[in-house]
Protein backbone atom coordinates (compact mmCIF):
# COMPACT_ATOMS: atom_id res chain seq x y z
CA UNK A 1 0.00 0.00 0.00
CA UNK A 2 1.09 3.46 -1.04
CA UNK A 3 2.21 5.78 1.70
CA UNK A 4 0.14 9.09 1.73
CA UNK A 5 1.61 12.43 1.30
CA UNK A 6 -1.45 14.45 2.14
CA UNK A 7 -4.52 13.95 4.85
CA UNK A 8 -7.58 15.07 5.48
CA UNK A 9 -7.61 16.97 8.79
CA UNK A 10 -10.57 18.09 8.62
CA UNK A 11 -14.09 18.18 7.25
CA UNK A 12 -17.13 20.09 6.95
CA UNK A 13 -20.40 20.44 4.64
CA UNK A 14 -23.91 23.04 4.63
CA UNK A 15 -26.60 23.01 2.71
CA UNK A 16 -29.55 25.98 2.85
CA UNK A 17 -32.46 25.53 5.52
CA UNK A 18 -35.18 25.17 2.97
CA UNK A 19 -36.20 22.29 1.94
CA UNK A 20 -38.46 21.53 -1.71
CA UNK A 21 -39.55 17.91 -1.39
CA UNK A 22 -41.56 15.87 -4.29
CA UNK A 23 -45.17 17.24 -3.48
CA UNK A 24 -43.58 21.14 -4.27
CA UNK A 25 -42.31 19.69 -6.98
CA UNK A 26 -45.83 18.26 -8.17
CA UNK A 27 -47.10 21.55 -7.74
CA UNK A 28 -45.61 23.18 -10.18
CA UNK A 29 -44.31 19.85 -13.29
CA UNK A 30 -45.85 17.45 -14.89
CA UNK A 31 -44.29 14.79 -12.22
CA UNK A 32 -45.36 12.60 -9.30
CA UNK A 33 -43.72 11.70 -5.88
CA UNK A 34 -44.05 7.76 -7.15
CA UNK A 35 -41.79 8.29 -10.08
CA UNK A 36 -39.34 10.31 -8.62
CA UNK A 37 -38.78 8.00 -6.01
CA UNK A 38 -38.86 4.92 -8.59
CA UNK A 39 -36.42 6.46 -10.67
CA UNK A 40 -33.66 8.59 -8.54
CA UNK A 41 -35.04 7.27 -5.07
CA UNK A 42 -34.90 10.88 -3.90
CA UNK A 43 -37.56 12.40 -1.59
CA UNK A 44 -35.85 15.98 -1.16
CA UNK A 45 -33.40 18.50 -1.80
CA UNK A 46 -32.20 22.10 -0.42
CA UNK A 47 -32.49 25.06 -2.30
CA UNK A 48 -30.84 28.42 -1.29
CA UNK A 49 -33.36 31.21 -1.80
CA UNK A 50 -32.64 34.58 -3.30
CA UNK A 51 -30.90 36.39 -0.89
CA UNK A 52 -28.94 33.35 0.04
CA UNK A 53 -25.46 32.83 -1.57
CA UNK A 54 -23.88 29.55 -2.17
CA UNK A 55 -20.19 31.46 -1.17
CA UNK A 56 -21.96 31.37 2.47
CA UNK A 57 -22.04 27.67 2.20
CA UNK A 58 -18.97 27.57 1.60
CA UNK A 59 -17.51 29.65 4.15
CA UNK A 60 -20.09 27.45 6.88
CA UNK A 61 -18.59 24.64 5.63
CA UNK A 62 -14.45 25.61 6.01
CA UNK A 63 -15.48 26.90 9.44
CA UNK A 64 -16.20 23.53 10.36
CA UNK A 65 -13.39 21.80 8.08
CA UNK A 66 -11.28 24.58 10.10
CA UNK A 67 -12.54 23.54 13.20
CA UNK A 68 -12.01 19.61 13.22
CA UNK A 69 -8.65 20.49 11.85
CA UNK A 70 -7.85 22.39 15.19
CA UNK A 71 -6.48 24.92 12.17
CA UNK A 72 -6.82 28.82 12.01
CA UNK A 73 -8.13 30.43 8.76
CA UNK A 74 -4.51 32.40 8.98
CA UNK A 75 -2.64 29.56 8.85
CA UNK A 76 -4.26 28.76 5.60
CA UNK A 77 -1.99 29.42 2.32
CA UNK A 78 -4.20 28.10 -0.63
CA UNK A 79 -8.03 28.02 -1.33
CA UNK A 80 -8.96 26.27 -3.90
CA UNK A 81 -13.19 25.70 -4.91
CA UNK A 82 -14.32 23.44 -7.09
CA UNK A 83 -17.58 24.81 -9.09
CA UNK A 84 -19.29 25.69 -11.89
CA UNK A 85 -21.82 27.88 -9.85
CA UNK A 86 -19.67 30.58 -8.09
CA UNK A 87 -21.75 34.03 -7.20
CA UNK A 88 -20.55 35.76 -10.19
CA UNK A 89 -18.61 35.14 -13.53
CA UNK A 90 -15.67 37.09 -11.79
CA UNK A 91 -13.83 36.66 -9.39
CA UNK A 92 -13.18 33.15 -8.66
CA UNK A 93 -15.70 31.76 -5.78
CA UNK A 94 -12.06 30.81 -3.52
CA UNK A 95 -11.65 34.74 -3.59
CA UNK A 96 -15.49 35.85 -2.08
CA UNK A 97 -14.58 32.79 0.12
CA UNK A 98 -11.49 34.03 1.38
CA UNK A 99 -12.71 37.55 1.88
CA UNK A 100 -15.74 36.16 4.06
CA UNK A 101 -13.39 34.39 5.99
CA UNK A 102 -11.28 37.16 7.20
CA UNK A 103 -9.08 38.05 4.05
CA UNK A 104 -5.22 37.82 4.43
CA UNK A 105 -2.93 36.65 0.84
CA UNK A 106 -3.62 32.83 0.61
CA UNK A 107 -3.73 31.74 -3.36
CA UNK A 108 -7.19 31.19 -4.19
CA UNK A 109 -8.45 30.02 -7.63
CA UNK A 110 -11.77 27.60 -8.90
CA UNK A 111 -11.56 24.26 -10.82
CA UNK A 112 -14.71 24.13 -13.46
CA UNK A 113 -14.94 19.93 -13.00
CA UNK A 114 -18.88 19.59 -12.24
CA UNK A 115 -20.10 17.21 -10.08
CA UNK A 116 -16.48 15.27 -9.44
CA UNK A 117 -14.94 19.04 -8.98
CA UNK A 118 -14.28 18.41 -5.56
CA UNK A 119 -12.25 15.24 -6.46
CA UNK A 120 -10.11 17.12 -8.75
CA UNK A 121 -9.52 20.09 -6.17
CA UNK A 122 -8.54 16.90 -3.47
CA UNK A 123 -5.95 15.24 -6.32
CA UNK A 124 -4.29 18.54 -7.12
CA UNK A 125 -4.23 19.72 -2.69
CA UNK A 126 -2.01 16.53 -2.94
CA UNK A 127 0.32 17.32 -5.81
CA UNK A 128 0.79 21.15 -4.18
CA UNK A 129 1.65 19.78 -0.90
CA UNK A 130 3.80 17.00 -2.51
CA UNK A 131 5.63 19.59 -4.47
CA UNK A 132 5.95 21.65 -1.44
CA UNK A 133 4.14 24.92 -2.72
CA UNK A 134 1.16 24.66 -0.29
CA UNK A 135 0.97 23.07 3.76
CA UNK A 136 -2.72 23.91 4.34
CA UNK A 137 -5.18 23.58 1.99
CA UNK A 138 -9.00 24.34 2.39
CA UNK A 139 -10.42 22.28 -0.75
CA UNK A 140 -13.88 23.37 -0.87
CA UNK A 141 -16.76 21.92 -3.33
CA UNK A 142 -20.20 23.00 -4.07
CA UNK A 143 -22.94 24.68 -6.26
CA UNK A 144 -25.91 26.49 -6.17
CA UNK A 145 -27.43 23.69 -9.12
CA UNK A 146 -30.71 25.63 -8.58
CA UNK A 147 -28.84 28.77 -10.64
CA UNK A 148 -28.72 26.71 -13.34
CA UNK A 149 -31.46 23.94 -13.61
CA UNK A 150 -34.83 25.03 -15.57
CA UNK A 151 -37.69 24.84 -13.20
CA UNK A 152 -40.02 23.76 -15.57
CA UNK A 153 -38.27 20.94 -16.95
CA UNK A 154 -39.37 17.89 -14.80
CA UNK A 155 -36.24 15.99 -17.10
CA UNK A 156 -33.80 17.87 -14.74
CA UNK A 157 -35.77 19.63 -12.08
CA UNK A 158 -36.45 16.74 -10.05
CA UNK A 159 -32.63 15.35 -9.59
CA UNK A 160 -30.88 18.49 -8.19
CA UNK A 161 -30.13 20.24 -4.93
CA UNK A 162 -27.52 22.94 -3.50
CA UNK A 163 -24.92 22.25 -0.94
CA UNK A 164 -21.38 22.76 -0.11
CA UNK A 165 -18.26 20.83 1.11
CA UNK A 166 -14.80 21.89 2.62
CA UNK A 167 -11.27 19.72 3.72
CA UNK A 168 -8.16 20.86 4.99
CA UNK A 169 -5.87 19.15 2.92
CA UNK A 170 -1.88 18.70 5.10
CA UNK A 171 0.93 16.75 5.08
CA UNK A 172 0.40 13.32 6.29
CA UNK A 173 1.82 12.29 9.22
CA UNK A 174 1.42 8.48 9.52
CA UNK A 175 -0.56 5.88 7.07
CA UNK A 176 -3.60 8.10 7.15
CA UNK A 177 -4.07 10.12 3.63
CA UNK A 178 -4.69 9.72 -0.09
CA UNK A 179 -3.49 7.00 -1.14
CA UNK A 180 -4.49 7.20 -4.49
CA UNK A 181 -6.32 9.43 -6.98
CA UNK A 182 -7.70 8.87 -11.38
CA UNK A 183 -9.19 11.41 -13.16
CA UNK A 184 -10.36 11.11 -16.62
CA UNK A 185 -12.46 13.29 -18.75
CA UNK A 186 -14.53 12.63 -22.33
CA UNK A 187 -14.98 16.42 -23.84
CA UNK A 188 -16.31 14.73 -27.06
CA UNK A 189 -19.45 14.13 -25.46
CA UNK A 190 -20.00 17.29 -23.49
CA UNK A 191 -23.45 18.24 -25.96
CA UNK A 192 -24.98 15.16 -23.46
CA UNK A 193 -24.91 17.45 -20.36
CA UNK A 194 -24.44 21.07 -21.04
CA UNK A 195 -25.80 24.66 -21.11
CA UNK A 196 -26.03 26.12 -23.93
CA UNK A 197 -25.81 29.93 -23.28
CA UNK A 198 -24.05 32.38 -21.00
CA UNK A 199 -20.40 31.14 -21.36
CA UNK A 200 -17.99 33.29 -24.30
CA UNK A 201 -19.54 32.15 -26.84
CA UNK A 202 -22.91 32.95 -26.85
CA UNK A 203 -23.36 35.67 -23.92
CA UNK A 204 -26.12 35.88 -22.13
CA UNK A 205 -29.19 37.70 -23.96
CA UNK A 206 -32.83 38.22 -23.78
CA UNK A 207 -33.23 35.52 -26.53
CA UNK A 208 -30.87 33.26 -24.65
CA UNK A 209 -33.28 33.98 -21.54
CA UNK A 210 -36.21 33.46 -23.36
CA UNK A 211 -35.89 29.77 -25.14
CA UNK A 212 -34.58 28.66 -21.87
CA UNK A 213 -30.60 28.49 -23.42
CA UNK A 214 -28.81 29.45 -19.97
CA UNK A 215 -30.08 26.52 -18.21
CA UNK A 216 -28.56 23.03 -18.15
CA UNK A 217 -29.82 20.44 -20.99
CA UNK A 218 -29.57 16.42 -20.54
CA UNK A 219 -29.74 13.12 -22.03
CA UNK A 220 -30.52 11.42 -19.11
CA UNK A 221 -29.95 8.14 -20.23
CA UNK A 222 -26.73 8.31 -22.00
CA UNK A 223 -25.46 9.80 -18.91
CA UNK A 224 -26.35 6.82 -16.63
CA UNK A 225 -24.76 4.33 -19.20
CA UNK A 226 -21.83 6.31 -19.56
CA UNK A 227 -21.18 7.26 -15.66
CA UNK A 228 -21.57 3.66 -14.54
CA UNK A 229 -18.93 2.70 -16.91
CA UNK A 230 -16.65 5.86 -16.58
CA UNK A 231 -16.68 5.39 -12.23
CA UNK A 232 -16.47 1.71 -12.17
CA UNK A 233 -12.95 2.42 -14.01
CA UNK A 234 -12.15 5.27 -12.01
CA UNK A 235 -12.29 2.84 -8.61
CA UNK A 236 -9.98 0.42 -10.32
CA UNK A 237 -7.59 2.84 -11.33
CA UNK A 238 -7.29 4.62 -8.26
CA UNK A 239 -7.29 1.19 -6.35
CA UNK A 240 -4.14 0.26 -8.33
CA UNK A 241 -2.52 3.26 -7.69
CA UNK A 242 -2.81 2.64 -4.36
CA UNK A 243 -1.81 -0.88 -3.97
CA UNK A 244 -5.85 -1.66 -1.85
CA UNK A 245 -7.78 -4.81 -3.19
CA UNK A 246 -11.10 -3.73 -3.86
CA UNK A 247 -12.16 -6.39 -0.51
CA UNK A 248 -10.03 -4.32 1.60
CA UNK A 249 -12.77 -0.84 0.82
CA UNK A 250 -14.92 -0.49 4.25
CA UNK A 251 -17.13 2.37 2.13
CA UNK A 252 -17.60 3.36 -1.14
CA UNK A 253 -18.61 6.79 -1.35
CA UNK A 254 -19.91 7.66 -4.63
CA UNK A 255 -21.58 10.72 -6.25
CA UNK A 256 -25.09 10.87 -5.14
CA UNK A 257 -26.42 11.12 -9.06
CA UNK A 258 -29.29 9.01 -7.63
CA UNK A 259 -29.85 5.37 -6.11
CA UNK A 260 -29.68 3.66 -9.57
CA UNK A 261 -26.82 4.79 -10.88
CA UNK A 262 -24.98 4.60 -7.52
CA UNK A 263 -26.01 0.49 -7.19
CA UNK A 264 -25.33 -0.01 -10.74
CA UNK A 265 -21.74 1.25 -9.64
CA UNK A 266 -21.17 -0.48 -6.97
CA UNK A 267 -21.92 -3.65 -8.69
CA UNK A 268 -19.76 -3.15 -11.26
CA UNK A 269 -16.88 -2.03 -9.20
CA UNK A 270 -17.12 -4.70 -7.12
CA UNK A 271 -18.11 -3.17 -3.72
CA UNK A 272 -21.45 -4.74 -1.63
CA UNK A 273 -24.15 -2.37 -1.24
CA UNK A 274 -23.56 -2.45 2.98
CA UNK A 275 -20.78 -0.88 2.60
CA UNK A 276 -21.91 2.25 -0.09
CA UNK A 277 -23.22 5.16 1.81
CA UNK A 278 -25.98 6.69 0.45
CA UNK A 279 -27.78 9.79 1.41
CA UNK A 280 -28.98 11.01 -1.97
CA UNK A 281 -33.30 10.47 -0.72
CA UNK A 282 -32.16 14.21 1.33
CA UNK A 283 -30.18 16.16 -0.79
CA UNK A 284 -30.80 14.76 -4.69
CA UNK A 285 -27.49 15.46 -6.66
CA UNK A 286 -25.75 18.92 -5.02
CA UNK A 287 -23.19 18.01 -7.69
CA UNK A 288 -19.67 18.86 -6.54
CA UNK A 289 -20.92 19.05 -2.58
CA UNK A 290 -22.25 15.67 -3.03
CA UNK A 291 -19.17 13.62 -1.59
CA UNK A 292 -18.29 15.57 1.44
CA UNK A 293 -21.49 16.16 2.35
CA UNK A 294 -21.96 11.54 2.19
CA UNK A 295 -18.97 11.99 3.85
CA UNK A 296 -19.77 14.00 6.97
CA UNK A 297 -22.77 11.85 7.51
CA UNK A 298 -20.90 9.13 7.04
CA UNK A 299 -18.45 10.36 9.76
CA UNK A 300 -21.33 11.34 12.15
CA UNK A 301 -23.15 8.03 11.71
CA UNK A 302 -20.03 6.45 13.29
CA UNK A 303 -19.57 4.41 9.38
CA UNK A 304 -16.22 6.26 8.49
CA UNK A 305 -13.64 5.66 11.47
CA UNK A 306 -10.02 6.45 11.33
CA UNK A 307 -7.79 3.67 9.58
CA UNK A 308 -10.98 2.68 7.57
CA UNK A 309 -10.31 2.25 3.77
CA UNK A 310 -12.89 5.20 1.93
CA UNK A 311 -13.46 4.91 -1.96
CA UNK A 312 -14.60 8.24 -3.30
CA UNK A 313 -15.81 8.37 -6.40
CA UNK A 314 -17.65 11.14 -9.52
CA UNK A 315 -19.05 11.83 -12.82
CA UNK A 316 -20.48 14.46 -14.41
CA UNK A 317 -20.96 17.28 -17.00
CA UNK A 318 -17.73 17.22 -19.14
CA UNK A 319 -17.67 13.95 -19.16
CA UNK A 320 -15.32 14.84 -16.13
CA UNK A 321 -14.89 11.43 -13.82
CA UNK A 322 -12.62 10.51 -10.79
CA UNK A 323 -11.67 8.64 -7.93
CA UNK A 324 -10.05 8.98 -4.65
CA UNK A 325 -8.57 5.95 -2.57
CA UNK A 326 -8.31 7.36 1.46
CA UNK A 327 -7.27 5.57 4.53
CA UNK A 328 -9.28 7.43 7.32
N1 LIG B 1 -41.62 12.90 -13.88
C1 LIG B 1 -42.39 12.11 -14.62
N2 LIG B 1 -42.01 11.62 -15.80
C2 LIG B 1 -40.80 11.96 -16.25
C3 LIG B 1 -39.93 12.79 -15.53
C4 LIG B 1 -40.39 13.28 -14.30
N3 LIG B 1 -39.65 14.07 -13.52
N4 LIG B 1 -38.80 12.94 -16.23
C5 LIG B 1 -38.93 12.22 -17.35
N5 LIG B 1 -40.15 11.62 -17.36
C6 LIG B 1 -40.71 10.75 -18.38
C7 LIG B 1 -40.09 10.96 -19.74
O1 LIG B 1 -40.65 12.05 -20.41
C8 LIG B 1 -40.41 9.64 -20.42
O2 LIG B 1 -41.70 9.68 -20.86
P1 LIG B 1 -42.13 8.96 -22.26
O3 LIG B 1 -41.81 7.51 -22.06
O4 LIG B 1 -43.56 9.28 -22.38
O5 LIG B 1 -41.25 9.61 -23.30
C9 LIG B 1 -40.33 8.64 -19.28
O6 LIG B 1 -40.47 9.40 -18.06
C10 LIG B 1 -39.04 7.86 -19.25
O7 LIG B 1 -37.97 8.78 -19.41
P2 LIG B 1 -36.49 8.34 -19.40
O8 LIG B 1 -35.62 9.52 -19.54
O9 LIG B 1 -36.31 7.23 -20.39
O10 LIG B 1 -36.39 7.75 -17.93
P3 LIG B 1 -35.20 7.00 -17.26
O11 LIG B 1 -35.66 5.69 -16.75
O12 LIG B 1 -33.98 7.01 -18.13
O13 LIG B 1 -34.91 7.90 -16.00
C11 LIG B 1 -33.36 9.60 -15.31
C12 LIG B 1 -34.57 9.27 -16.18
C13 LIG B 1 -33.73 9.43 -13.85
C14 LIG B 1 -32.99 11.04 -15.57
C15 LIG B 1 -32.21 8.64 -15.68
O14 LIG B 1 -31.99 8.63 -17.05
C16 LIG B 1 -30.94 9.00 -14.99
O15 LIG B 1 -30.79 8.82 -13.82
N6 LIG B 1 -29.96 9.54 -15.73
C17 LIG B 1 -28.73 10.04 -15.18
C18 LIG B 1 -28.85 11.51 -15.13
C19 LIG B 1 -28.13 12.14 -13.97
O16 LIG B 1 -28.08 11.66 -12.87
N7 LIG B 1 -27.63 13.31 -14.28
C20 LIG B 1 -27.02 14.11 -13.28
C21 LIG B 1 -25.81 14.81 -13.77
S1 LIG B 1 -24.52 13.73 -14.16
C22 LIG B 1 -24.26 12.97 -12.76
O17 LIG B 1 -24.29 13.57 -11.75
C23 LIG B 1 -23.91 11.56 -12.84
Amino acid sequence: MRRPIARIAGLGAAVPATVVTNADLEKTLDTSDQWIIDRTGIRERRMLLPHECQSDLFVAAAKDALTQAGAAFPAVDTIICGTCTPDRRLPAAACDVQAKLGGGTAAAFDVMAACPAWLYVLTIAEGLIATGASRTILALGGDRVWSIVDKLDRNTAVLFGDGAGAAVVVPAVDERGILGTALGAEGSLGDLLHIPAGGSNEPPSEAAVRERRIYLKMAGREVFKVAVRRMAQACGQALDRAGVRVEDVDLLVPHQANKRIICATASEAGVPMDRVMINVERYGNTSAASIPLALVEAAAEGRLRPGMIALLVSFGAGFTWGAVVVRW
